[in-house]
């Protein structure tokens, strides 16, 4: 069968500004370069983020790199403590050098940047404040974005508030897995309200800016979700409602105030009867309402199983949204093992006729998706590259059910892939690699492309595939 996409769908995939980088003598410290030195042993193998992939240095090779893959669209990120080194007031004019020329080779190559303002990179000296707890932190955030538009507003037509805004919650306040990596859900609330708030104003900021002419006519401006559809175990009412309670922490906390403008009244009222609403300021609301995104990137990796627990939760625990749902170990599911992620390529689906029936059939598109799997030199063939025929398949399938999603209707635009070259992976590290392109940590960072970005380079240039 033949799966051919509509025309202008995008091709490439997403990278970060940490994750890629380097060059970290240029910036300002972020939460990852303090953590890392206060306990190495969490990263895997010992590795920071100094140089990761050296695409400070070496974007324009990289650029020749998607454009042998046919890229027409790139995402990466802006390191607010790259343009300002303690996260406001002196601007680092290299940082500004650096994005200028990256967004212009981009161009002249026929790729769209697509940028984001805040890819978990927080500088150390905002953290000092409070991070995004701190409502003086949101304002700041407001100001760098602001110049991020000033600056780059004239050729950038698609911007990103945040990438998954629910990550470094659950990671920083719930999971251990972000700085400050505390367990305080009420903390982790407070966190997760004011990113929603900061995401507003500057959608509202940018609208304004518009509506001025002081940026492009055509821009637009979303935010980048990971949705995890949350499947209850069975049809029993009482796992209905865990994978709803599942779904409205960590899917409806930021798809409803982002495209809707407003919480859901049953989070609202969960929360409150564990006293854990947030501090909100007047004037808040309006700002939900108005600050809408234009359009969802959405990144997928796995679905949420979910029942109603089963056992009861130690009183003494500190509050962690699972005590009111339990994970469902589902028989049989397949997974990659190195990640520890199921693997479900329908849940693409699902979610985007979720947008189409009940956010508006907002434009979204597959903004990251990818499969990361351990210590693949052994898949080293004779030619010297990577036989990573997993990745294809993997591709390919959550492809056929976007497929499938454009042909009932949902307005999906592009496909993104989680990522263009080995990287960075926080605490993992480089641990698990998701490149199209190998970066050999071993020979000066050497890029060679894998068996996927040879498939990839023709599905981009086909505008699809047959299987
Ligand atoms: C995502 C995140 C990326 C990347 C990816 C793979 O959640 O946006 O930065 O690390 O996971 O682990």
């Amino acid at each position: 069968m033949k799966y051919i996409f509509p025309e202008g769908f995008w091709w490439g995939a997403a990278v970060s500004a940490l994750q890629v980088e380097g060059a970290s003598d240029k910036r300002g410290e972020t939460t990852w370069d303090r953590w890392f030195k206060l306990e190495p042993n969490r990263f895997f193998d010992g590795v920071g983020p100094k140089v990761t992939s050296d695409f400070y240095n070496r974007y324009e090779e990289d650029i020749e790199l998607m454009k042998e893959l046919n890229f027409n669209s790139f995402r990466t990120s802006i390191s607010w403590a790259r343009l300002f080194p303690k996260g406001f007031g002196e601007i680092n004019q290299e940082g500004v050098d650096f994005y200028n020329n990256l967004i212009d080779k981009l161009i002249e190559n026929n790729i769209e940047p697509v940028i984001a303002l805040f890819h978990f990179d927080m500088p150390m000296a905002m953290m000092d404040l409070g991070g995004f707890e701190s409502r003086e932190v949101v304002n700041y955030y407001e100001e760098y974005a602001k110049i991020c538009f000033e600056l780059f507003g004239d050729r950038v037509k698609h911007w990103v508030t945040h990438n998954e805004p629910i990550v470094p919650v659950e990671g920083g306040y719930l999971y251990n897995f972000h700085y400050p990596d505390v367990v305080d859900c009420k903390r982790g609330i407070q966190v997760a309200y004011n990113t929603a708030i900061s995401s507003a104003k500057v959608v509202n900021l940018y609208k304004e800016m518009r509506a001025e002419g002081k940026v492009r006519e055509d821009g637009r401006i979303g935010i980048v979700l990971s949705l995890t559809p949350s499947y209850p175990r069975s049809n029993n009412s009482a796992d209905l409602k865990a994978a709803r309670i599942a779904d409205l922490f960590f899917n409806k906390s930021f798809l409803d105030p982002c495209v809707k403008g407003a919480y859901p009244e049953e989070l609202v009222s969960i929360l409150a009867d564990r006293n854990m609403l947030p501090v909100v300021e007047e004037g808040d609301k309006n700002l939900l309402k108005e600050g809408v995104v234009e359009f969802l990137g959405f990144n997928y990796y796995f679905p949420r199983r979910v029942k109603v627990r089963e056992n009861a939760v130690n009183a003494k625990a500190p509050f962690l949204p699972e005590h009111l749902f339990e994970y469902y170990d589902m028989p049989g599911k397949r997974m990659n093992r190195y990640r520890g992620w199921e693997i479900y390529a329908k849940g693409t689906f699902d979610t985007l006729i979720n947008i189409k029936d009940n956010y508006g059939n907002l434009p979204i598109f597959i903004s990251e998706n990818g499969m990361g799997v351990e210590d693949e030199a052994r898949f080293r063939n004779k030619k010297g590259y990577i036989d990573d025929d997993y990745r294809i398949n993997f591709v390919k399938e959550h492809l056929k059910w976007l497929h499938k999603a454009i042909e009932e209707g949902c307005n999906v635009n592009g496909y993104h892939m989680w990522t263009l070259m080995d990287n960075w992976s926080w605490m993992n590290a480089y641990k698990n690699r998701y490149g199209f392109i190998e970066v050999d940590l071993e020979d000066d960072l050497k890029r060679t492309m894998k068996k996927s970005g040879y498939w990839f380079k023709e599905v981009a240039q086909n505008n699809g595939f047959n299987d």
